[in-house]
């Protein structure tokens, strides 16, 4: 998160705050219960709540989205190799190697920047044991046919659903597809409880199991379910979900506004794009990414973000770069990545929270503007 040294200054992102009054009789609550922490019932409930609210049969919640990765990874009991995006946190590769095993990097589609279906299919190897797609921006991977080819190959799915709180499919919650899906709730994401994380699972078999593997592997009976780690998220943190979740649908609204008044704004700038929207998609508007073309804007991307910056504007190139560009990932197989290598030397993220004014959204369009030609 950029922080603002000053009012002047127009920041890339800003964590949606409930009123404190709300926190209130919750912060009471568990004062008098003294139940802090373990599956506590504030925790019992903001499962409840976000199951309805998202329209998912089980949520497991968690200390922050990366530990629900790995959990989610040694749940589905895989080996070898795991294909994935490079355009991605580093958070994706890390729960990977946390689990021992190795990241197979999959070029990107230039449309929506989620891995490219012909990419996983060459990555493919006798090692595989499964696709862990990102729905990167909150843009929907083709479900369907990671799904098919997931069929052919004899795969499992986990999909990297960190961005997609409250994000649908013809009307169906984008986490209900694949084996399992993680959200993260970290203060940067449209839904957040300062940290936390999910994982959404389709029976209660598995969320029984992965709620051991959190509580350092212990099931309610004190048997050892497998290997596991607390990754439990507390009472405080739940409860600061539930009041979260009644101001969702009014912080999303004002993010589509927002991004609705950048379209609007920025359509007609030469070599500047936009991801298109889908119609079937519902859409949380978590980032506002731009694609800068060099040629055709008449400045690099590195260039308008040194411009904006001195304007007081910050924003992010997110992602950049790529995961498998760190040294640390960069031995690990790929396939040739040279869309994802041209989109994360072109993206910049622009400021996008949930009451950005107008006036803001203007001011930065006039300073790229600026920089554009004319
Ligand atoms: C795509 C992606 N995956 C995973 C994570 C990790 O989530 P968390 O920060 O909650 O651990 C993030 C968050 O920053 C992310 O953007």
């Amino acid at each position: 998160m950029n922080k603002a040294k000053d009012s002047k200054e127009l920041i890339l992102m800003k964590p949606f705050m409930p009123p404190l009054e709300d926190f209130q009789p919750y912060l009471e609550r568990i004062w008098d219960s003294r139940y802090l922490t373990n599956n506590g019932p504030v925790h019992a409930e903001f499962e409840q709540a976000l199951c309805d609210y998202l329209g998912v049969k089980h949520i497991c919640l968690f200390a922050n989205g990366t530990l629900a990765l790995m959990i989610a990874i040694k749940a589905l009991d895989l080996k070898g190799e795991i294909i994935t995006t490079p355009f991605t946190s580093v958070a994706t590769a890390q729960s990977i190697y946390w689990n021992n095993l190795k990241p197979v990097f999959g070029d990107i589609h230039e449309k929506d920047f989620n891995i490219s279906i012909s990419a996983i299919e060459r990555a493919v190897s006798p090692e595989t044991s499964a696709i862990l797609p990102v729905h990167v921006f909150g843009n929907p991977c083709d479900v369907f046919r990671i799904n098919q080819l997931a069929e052919k190959h004899n795969l499992k799915v986990l999909y990297d659903a960190a961005h997609c709180f409250g994000v649908e499919l013809n009307g169906e919650s984008v986490c209900n597809f694949g084996d399992l899906s993680v959200l993260s709730f970290h203060a940067t994401k449209v839904f957040n409880c300062f940290e936390g994380g999910a994982i959404i699972c389709h029976d209660e078999r598995t969320k029984n199991y992965i709620d051991a593997l959190k509580n350092t592997g212990l099931d309610p009976n004190h048997k050892l379910a497998g290997y596991g780690i607390n990754a439990k998220l507390n009472e405080i943190q739940s409860a600061f979900g539930l009041v979260q979740l009644k101001y969702a649908d009014r912080v999303i609204a004002c993010r589509k506004a927002a991004t609705d008044k950048y379209r609007a704004l920025l359509k007609d700038i030469k070599g500047l794009r936009m991801v298109d929207e889908m119609g079937f998609v519902k859409y949380n508007y978590t980032y506002f990414p731009v694609i800068i073309n060099t040629e055709e804007f008449g400045a690099s991307r590195d260039e308008l973000v040194a411009y904006l910056e001195g304007q007081k504007i910050f924003t992010r190139k997110y992602f950049y770069p790529l995961v498998s560009d760190f040294p640390e990932f960069s031995f690990y197989r790929t396939t040739d990545l040279s869309v994802a290598k041209r989109i994360a030397d072109q993206i910049i993220c622009l400021p996008l929270f949930h009451d950005i004014s107008s006036d803001e959204i203007t001011a930065v369009v006039e300073a790229i503007c600026h920089k554009a030609p004319r």
